[in-house]
C-alpha cells in the first residue's frame, strides 16, 4: 500500500484539464468517430407499440434496396446470451434481456430488427422499408405509481408509526419526480471489429471492464476476445454506464459478416432504448417537537420500472443518515410500466429522494415557524443513526453556515412574497445535499521512462469530468515530472483494470492504485541506481533512498546531491521501469467501520414576476464537503454544471410517454427542456476540503453528483417562498404558479 502523499494543499491549483487542446482542435476522436476501411453501417428497426408481440416481420423490400448486406431478426442474427447474475460488482447491465430474443414487445422502441448497410443513409432507408406487424395490447404508462406488493424496508429504527401519530407538529405530503432522460451531447455508438477470432468494440462506455465481461457473455466467447476501448466521451450521466441492447446487435452483426459495423443511436431512440431516471412518488412523514426536534421520519418510495427489469432508484439512499432521529422508516418498491428499463442518473435515488426529503423539511421549517437552516443545525445527527457507525468526514454544519453567510441569509425575510428587488418579488430556499463516498477497485500502471517521461495507465475513463488531469497532476506532484512529459492512457480493456467512471469514485478509486505504481516504480529505480555506478548511489542500498523531483537521491542527503531518475536509466540502457498498483474496493463491503458520504448545502434564489408569471433562478450558493479537492477546476466545473441541471430537474425536465401509444412523445431536444445558458443563475461553489483519509491517501472523495442533489428542493422552497406555492411535482410548471 501507497504511503500518504504529504503535500501542501493547494500545489497545482487549478490545473486546466490536459486533453482540453485535444478537444478544442477537434483532434480527440470519440466513438463515432471511428471510420474504418470497409465498415458498414447499422441501423436498428424499433418497436412501434409498447405491450404485444410481433405477428411478423417483412423484409423482403428492405433486402433488395441499394447498399443493403443484410437484415437482422430473431431468425438470423446468431445467438446472443443472457449474462450470469452477478456475485459481486461485475456483469452488470440493466436491461437483461438480450436484443431479440422472443416475439414480445414490452416498450416502445424496443428493437425488433436491424438493417446493416454501405452507408448510413442506405440502412436509414432499408430499416424504414422493414414491415413489422403487432398484435397489439394497450400499454400501461400510468403517472400514477401504486402497487399491492409488499414494500422493501431499506431502513428502520425505533418506533416510527407512533412516534408520528403523538408528534405535536407533522408533515404528511407526497412527491413526484417525473422521468428523466438522460442527453449527453454524443449520442451513444458502437463500433464492433471482428478479426475472425478476437472483437475490438469502440464504445461510448463509462466502465469498459464491465462492458467488456457483459459483451463477452452475450457473444458467447472468452473474455480475453473482447477488447473495449472508450478514449473520450461526451459525456454519459450514467447513462453509458452498462451497455445496451444496441452494442450486442453492433458486435453480432459485425462477426455474422465479417466486415466492422458502426451503429449510432439517434436522439430519438436515446429516450426509449438506453435508460432514464424513473418517475418517482415519495410520500414523507416528519413528525417533530415544537421545537423542532425530530421525533419521526418515514420516506416511502416508489419507482416505475420497465417489464422484466427490477430497477430500484433507491430513494432512501439519503434517508437514514442525514437527520438525528429515534425513529424511521424508509421503504421503497417497484411499479411495472411498459417503458425500457430506468438506470442510474446523475445522483440516483439521492437526487430524487433528497427532493422529497429536502422539501419536507422546509415544510416543517414553515409549520414550526423556525428557520430552515435552524431546523437542520437543530436535527444534525453526530454519527449515522441508520448504520450506526461514526462518519468518516461531516462537515454538514460548516456547509450550512458557510452557505448562509455568503448568500446572505440572515436578511431573509420568512413571509411570502416579502421580499422585494428592482420591481421582483425574490424567493431563497435552502436544501441539504448528500452522496456515497466509495472506491472501487482499480488497477493502475506507471512507467518512468529513460526520456523523462511518464506514462500511466488505467482501464478507467474520462468521461469529460477531468480524470486524464487529475492521474497526470497526481503522477506530476508524485515524481515532479511535468505535465507536458506525462501520458495518460486510459479507456482500453487492454490497460491494467480500473474503475467505473460512475458514482463520483474515479478519482478516489484510481488514486491508492496510482500512487502504489508509482512507488513500485520508484522502488525499481532504487534497484537500477544502486547497481549502476553513478556517484554517491552505486552500492547504497535502495531503501537509503529517496525520489524527490525528479532525482533518486540518499535519504539522509538533500535532493540536489541525486541523480535524475532519466540518466539513471540512460545509463543503464533501460528503457523504462514500471510500477503496478492494485486497490480493492470499499463499495458493499459488510465490515465497514464508517458511514462514508459527502456533504453539502444549496441556497438558491428565485425571482418571481407575476405580471408576467416569469421565474428565473437568479442566484446559488454551494458549500460542498466532497474530502480534498484534488483539483479545483474541473471539480467547480462538476458543482457548476450539476448546478445547472439542477435548475433543470426544478423547472424544465419531463420525459412523458403517450397514453395511448406508450412512446415517449418529447423525444428530442427541442421538446425535452434540458437548462441551457440561458437559464444558468450566478453560482458561488465553495468546497470545505477536509481530506477524507478512510476513502483513500489523499483525502479525495470525489464530485459529479453531489452537486445536482438538493438543488430542485432549494429551488421549489425558494419558490414557495416567493409565490406561497408549494410545488411537489417536478418540474415547477407556470400553471401550477398561476392562481
Ligand atoms: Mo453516475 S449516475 O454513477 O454515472
Amino acid at each position: 500500500m501507497a504511503s500518504i502523499l504529504n503535500l501542501p494543499p493547494k500545489t497545482n491549483a487549478g490545473l486546466p484539464r490536459v486533453d482540453g487542446p485535444l478537444k478544442v482542435s477537434g483532434a480527440a476522436i470519440y466513438t463515432s468517430d471511428h471510420n474504418l476501411p470497409g465498415m458498414l453501417y447499422a441501423v436498428p428497426v424499433c418497436a412501434t407499440i409498447a405491450n404485444g408481440s410481433i405477428a411478423s416481420i417483412d423484409s423482403d423490400r428492405a433486402q433488395g434496396m441499394p447498399g443493403v448486406k443484410a437484415v437482422y431478426t430473431r431468425q438470423n442474427i446468431g445467438k446472443l446470451f443472457r449474462t450470469a447474475p452477478a456475485q459481486d460488482f461485475t456483469g452488470i447491465l440493466d436491461e437483461r434481456r438480450p436484443p431479440f430474443e422472443d416475439d414480445n414487445v414490452r416498450y416502445y422502441g424496443q428493437y425488433v430488427a436491424a438493417v446493416v448497410a454501405s452507408t448510413f443513409e442506405q440502412a436509414v432507408a432499408a430499416a424504414n422499408a422493414v414491415k413489422v406487424t403487432y398484435r397489439t395490447e394497450k400499454p400501461d404508462v400510468r403517472e400514477h405509481l401504486e402497487t399491492d406488493e409488499k414494500p422493501k424496508v431499506d431502513s428502520k429504527r425505533g418506533d416510527p408509526e407512533p412516534a408520528f401519530q403523538s408528534a405535536p407538529v407533522k408533515v404528511d405530503e407526497t412527491y413526484v419526480t417525473p422521468t428523466e432522460t438522460h442527453n449527453p451531447i454524443e449520442l451513444h455508438a458502437s463500433v464492433a471489429v471482428w478479426d475472425g477470432q478476437n472483437f475490438t468494440l469502440y464504445e461510448t462506455s463509462q466502465a469498459v471492464v464491465n462492458h467488456q465481461d457483459v459483451l463477452a457473455q452475450m457473444l458467447g466467447v472468452p473474455q480475453e476476445n473482447v477488447r473495449v476501448i472508450s478514449r473520450f466521451l461526451g459525456s454519459g450521466f450514467g447513462g453509458k454506464l452498462w451497455p445496451w441492447t444496441h452494442c450486442a446487435i453492433a458486435a453480432s452483426a459485425a462477426r455474422n459478416l465479417n466486415r466492422p459495423v458502426k451503429l449510432v443511436l439517434t436522439r430519438d431512440m436515446m429516450f426509449q432504448s438506453v435508460g432514464h431516471r424513473p418517475r418517482t412518488q415519495q410520500r414523507v412523514r416528519l413528525g417533530a417537537t415544537p421545537d423542532g426536534k425530530l421525533v419521526s421520519l418515514m420516506h416511502d418510495s416508489l419507482n416505475h420500472t420497465s417489464i422484466l427489469d427490477d430497477y430500484s432508484e433507491g430513494c432512501s439512499e439519503a434517508t437514514a443518515y442525514s437527520y438525528s432521529t429515534p425513529n424511521l422508516r424508509a421503504t421503497s418498491g417497484l411499479v411495472r410500466r411498459n417503458v425500457g428499463t430506468p438506470t442510474s442518473m446523475r445522483g440516483p435515488g439521492a437526487v430524487p429522494g433528497l427532493f422529497a426529503l429536502e422539501s419536507a423539511m422546509d415544510e416543517l421549517a414553515i409549520k414550526l415557524n423556525v428557520d430552515p437552516v435552524k431546523l437542520r443545525l437543530l436535527n444534525e445527527p453526530q454519527k449515522d443513526e441508520g448504520l450506526n457507525l461514526p462518519f468518516s468526514s461531516r462537515h454538514m454544519v460548516e456547509c450550512l453556515n458557510v452557505g448562509a453567510e455568503k448568500f446572505g441569509w440572515s436578511q431573509r425575510t420568512p413571509q411570502v412574497g416579502s421580499m422585494k428587488k428592482n420591481g421582483l418579488t425574490l424567493g431563497w430556499g435552502v436544501a441539504g445535499c448528500s452522496w456515497i463516498a466509495e472506491r472501487m477497485g482499480s488497477e493502475a500502471s506507471v512507467d518512468l521512462r529513460d526520456d523523462g517521461t511518464a506514462r500511466v495507465s488505467s482501464a478507467t475513463q474520462d468521461i469529460g469530468t477531468g480524470t486524464y488531469t487529475v492521474l497526470s497532476q497526481i503522477v506530476s506532484e508524485k515524481t515532479g515530472i511535468p505535465h507536458d512529459k506525462i501520458e495518460v492512457v486510459l479507456g482500453d480493456t487492454d490497460l491494467p483494470a480500473g474503475a467505473i467512471s460512475g458514482g463520483s469514485w474515479a478519482t478516489a478509486s484510481s488514486i491508492p492504485a496510482v500512487l502504489e505504481a508509482i512507488e513500485k516504480a520508484q522502488q525499481s529505480l532504487f534497484m537500477i541506481a544502486s547497481q549502476g555506478k553513478d556517484a554517491g548511489l552505486a552500492g547504497q542500498k535502495a531503501d537509503a533512498m529517496a525520489f524527490t523531483n525528479g532525482c533518486v537521491h540518499l535519504k539522509d542527503k538533500s535532493p540536489d546531491t541525486g541523480v535524475r531518475f532519466d540518466q539513471i536509466l540512460t545509463a543503464a540502457n533501460i528503457r523504462a521501469v514500471s510500477g503496478s498498483g492494485k486497490s480493492e474496493g470499499t463499495f458493499g463491503n459488510p465490515n465497514r467501520k464508517h458511514s462514508t458520504h459527502s456533504f453539502g448545502a444549496q441556497f438558491a434564489e428565485v425571482t418571481w414576476q407575476p405580471e408576467t408569471a416569469r421565474l428565473r433562478v437568479s442566484r446559488v450558493v454551494t458549500v460542498i464537503d466532497a474530502g480534498r479537492i484534488i483539483n479545483p477546476k474541473p471539480a467547480r466545473n462538476q458543482i457548476e454544471g450539476a448546478v445547472v441541471m439542477g435548475v433543470g430537474m426544478a423547472l424544465f425536465e419531463e420525459t412523458v410517454y403517450d397514453p395511448r401509444f406508450g412512446a415517449p412523445i418529447n423525444n428530442n431536444l427541442a421538446d425535452y427542456i434540458v437548462a441551457t445558458n440561458a437559464d444558468a443563475p450566478e453560482i458561488d461553489v465553495t468546497f470545505l476540503d477536509y481530506p477524507d483519509t478512510v476513502i483513500n491517501p489523499l483525502g479525495a472523495r470525489g464530485v459529479g453528483e453531489i452537486g445536482l442533489a438538493g438543488i430542485a428542493a432549494a429551488i421549489t422552497s425558494a419558490v414557495y417562498h416567493a409565490t406561497g406555492i408549494r410545488v411537489r411535482e417536478l418540474p415547477v410548471r407556470i400553471e401550477d404558479l398561476l392562481v
